[in-house]
This record gives structure tokens, sequence and C-alpha cells, in this order.
């Protein structure tokens, strides 16, 4: 049986007990895992833990800020912010190939990360938030013998740091993970967020990676998101509690579409790009329904994006399942 406050004890300990008086490196990504491991590491071992939060360019809107905020700001957690977008963007340039761009994004993240790493010069220690999961998956790897895109995580750091690693959700499912976020003080809106993919916005940018197309893409997906987390879907939690659509949906974000059409706004005749909306509903990511989002939702979403995010005239919807199609675009 599973207690909660005595999780949080014994794991605080061992990794006290593992790590002495080392420093620890953590690659902070914004998403459930790492934040919990974070959280957990940084309430164990205070500031022997440093946390390095890479901006490649391609994250959500605000993302470093509420970053920062959350964990150097409010939890004092030691936390270095490198800003590498132009280092990405310039590597990007011209590139439309999705693998290519996810094997670039991949190295640039490392050689970023270890160069990072390299300045704590008294580390011993990569935490990672490596969940049960992901070592049920990788170990299944070599069976299955390929995979059909290359999923790099912050997780996949290759071993030239010369560091041990230290994965304290390692024995953890998913729900585990975020009542302990809970019971560590994060607020539900991390606990619960959808998941994000490294290259992030990098694969919801068809084709060529731009900084323009990126920054009227944040702002798309920042309403949608906006408005899903305002908007009740009508279920309820285990608890009781009222689910909003993002509780209801296990992934929604947009998509940057760069082909222009045409429209109207006044008397004039605009040319502009398209963003699709992609929301799924799916227990395990292998196969995925698309969401039956209300069309009220559907409709203010739209709106409020071709009104508010200048350089986009038009939205559409995305119902197609997985298979055929995949969750994300590229
Ligand atoms: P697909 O698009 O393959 O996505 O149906 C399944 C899940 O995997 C995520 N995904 C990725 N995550 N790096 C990641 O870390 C990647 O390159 C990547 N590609 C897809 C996707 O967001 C979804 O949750």
């Amino acid at each position: 049986d599973w207690n909660m406050p005595d999780y949080v004890s014994e794991a605080i300990e061992s990794i006290r007990k593992k790590v002495g008086k080392d420093d620890v490196i953590l690659g902070l990504s914004g998403g459930v895992d790492s934040s919990v491991a974070a959280a957990l590491i940084h309430r164990a071992i205070g500031d022997q833990l440093t946390c390095v939060f890479v901006d490649h360019g391609l994250l959500r809107l605000n993302e470093g800020k509420t970053v920062m905020d959350m964990f150097a700001k409010n939890l004092g957690v030691k936390v270095i912010h490198v800003d590498a977008s132009e280092q990405f963007m310039s590597k990007l340039a011209d590139v439309t190939d999705p693998e290519e761009k996810r094997k670039i994004i991949g190295r640039e993240f490392v050689e970023v990360f270890q160069n990072e790493a390299g300045k704590i010069s008294n580390a011993k220690w990569l935490a990672q938030g490596t969940i049960y999961p992901d070592v049920i998956e990788s170990a299944g790897k070599g069976k299955k013998g390929q995979t059909i895109k290359s999923h790099h995580n912050v997780g996949g750091l290759p071993d030239t740091l010369n560091l041990q690693l230290l994965e304290p959700l390692r024995e953890l499912f998913k729900d585990e993970v975020r009542e302990l976020g809970l019971a560590l003080g994060l607020p539900r809106e991390m606990v619960y967020r959808h998941p994000f993919p490294g290259p992030g916005l990098g694969v919801r940018i068809l084709g060529e990676v731009r900084k323009e197309y990126a920054d009227l893409l944040r702002e798309a997906d920042a309403i949608f998101i906006e408005e899903l987390w305002k908007t009740p879907s009508g279920t309820v939690s285990e608890k009781g509690a009222p689910l909003s659509w993002y509780d209801a949906t296990s992934q929604a974000f947009a998509v940057f579409l760069p082909v222009k059409s045409v429209g109207v706004m006044g008397d004039g005749r605009t040319y502009e790009y398209v963003v699709a909306l992609r929301a799924v509903q799916t227990q395990d990511f292998m196969t995925a329904h698309w969401a039956h989002l209300p069309h009220e939702l559907l409709g203010k979403v739209s709106n409020r994006i071709i009104n508010e995010v200048r350089g986009i005239n038009r939205v559409v919807y995305d119902i197609s399942g997985k298979p055929p199609a995949t969750i994300e675009w590229e």
C-alpha cells in the first residue's frame, strides 16, 4: 500500500544518502516529470541541486518565465536559464525534413546542456525525471527494433558528461508522479500538464522553422489552451471535481501551416497563414481519438485567434484519429 508522506520522506532520505555532499545537475524542461524530480531533489538537498533550463526558441508562450517564477522565485531552486534560441534557429534554417529537424534539435540541446553542466565543476550527478513507463519502454525498444519517430527527450543525454544518474521517479507511474508533485507543493496546472515533445514547436511548424512562425504559433496555441482550461467539459474526476476541457483531453495544441489563404477584414482582402487545432483523447498515446470539442468552444477559439493573432486568418480543426494519423503533425 502506498502512503504519500512516507514515500516523500523515504525518497528524500535515499537521495541524501546517495549523493552525500556532491552537487547534482538536472535538466528542467517545464514538463511534469522533470519538475517533480526537481522539487523532490531540492527538498532533499537544497542548493546542492542546480537546474538547467534550455530555451531552444520552440517553447510555448511565456514558458521560460513560468518555469523561472515557479522554481527560482517560489521554490528558491537554483536555475540557470539559457536562452539558446538564436543558435537553434540558425541551425534549423532551411531544414524541412521532420526527422532531420528532430536530430538537429536533439544534438544542439545536448551541446548546450553539456556546456552549462561543464561549468558546474563540483557536479557528480545528473538527475533525470525518468518514470517507470520510460524504463519499460526503453527496455522494449531493442526488441521492436525500430522507432517510428525518434522520440528524443531531455532525458536522452549521452554518458560523455561522466556523471552518475540520479532517477528518483524510476519506480513511479504517471499518476503517482502527479500525486507526489502535489504533495511537494507544485500547482495543479503544472502537475496535470499535457505532455510536450522535446523538439517542441519544431514539430508543430510544418517544414522550415522560422522565428516568425514560432511567434505566431505561440500566440495561437496560448489562446487555445486558455479556452480549454476555462471551459467546463461537463464531466467530473473520480473525486467528483468538475473537469475542464483541458483536463478532459490528453493533449491539445495548435499547429502552424505555412500556407497562405485569402480572407477578408473590414474592406480589405487578407492573405495570411493557417493554424490547425489538434486535441486528442488517449490512454497510452499509441492510439488516439480526436476530441469532440463543442462547436461553441471551437468557434470562440477560432474567433479569438483570427482577431488577436495578426498573420493568421484561418483556423481549422483536425479530425483525424491515430492511426492512421499521428498525434503530432510531423
Ligand atoms: P505521435 O505524433 O507519434 O506522438 O502520435 C505520440 C506522443 O509522443 C510525443 N512525441 C514526442 N515526444 N519527442 C518527444 O519527446 C519527439 O520527437 C516526439 N514526437 C512525438 C507526442 O507529443 C505525443 O505525446
